[in-house]
């Protein structure tokens, strides 16, 4: 019996990250979030992936959004910003989604400050990419293809 290959990936983007082109562009680059969506949506395009984006600075819509990934979706990248850090219900919720994930952040959050360094949705993710700006997207979407056609 064959299967229908797995292509449909869903990008979501944390708190703040409606920011960007206005944070600091030493840390996060000089893209608006539309024009890293651009970035992104080319390079999923170039591996055949389909990508489609949420954005929320609404913990409670970005945990709802992860409780349909399913519905829409086989593999998720996320990169929740700050709730990175600290939100064992993102957490959670990504644990319900039960999809292969990449998590994702521009910057090199490890060699930010300590806080930065615990990421709580690690340990779901089957890779971290960090510190790459917006070319990170691509190798998590190369790692979560890998995942996804495996
Ligand atoms: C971030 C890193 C987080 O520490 C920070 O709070 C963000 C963005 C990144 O993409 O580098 O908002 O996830």
């Amino acid at each position: 019996m064959s299967s229908l290959p797995r292509t449909r990936v869903t990008v979501l983007h944390g708190v703040n990250l409606d920011q960007l082109g206005r944070r600091d562009p030493a840390i996060y680059g000089s893209l608006t979030l539309e024009q890293l969506e651009q970035r992104i949506g080319g390079f999923a395009a170039e591996l055949g992936l389909r990508v489609q984006f949420f954005q929320s600075n609404h913990e409670g819509a970005f945990v709802e959004q992860l409780h349909r990934a399913d519905e829409m979706a086989d593999g998720i990248l996320l990169n929740p910003g700050a709730w990175t850090h600290y939100s064992w219900a993102i957490r959670d919720a990504l644990e319900i989604a039960a999809l292969p994930a990449v998590e994702v952040h521009l910057s090199d959050v490890e060699a930010r400050e300590e806080w930065r360094r615990t990421s709580v949705i690690r340990e779901l993710c089957v890779a971290t990419v960090s510190g790459k700006g917006p070319d990170g997207y691509r190798e998590a979407l190369v790692r979560l293809k890998e995942e996804l056609t495996s």
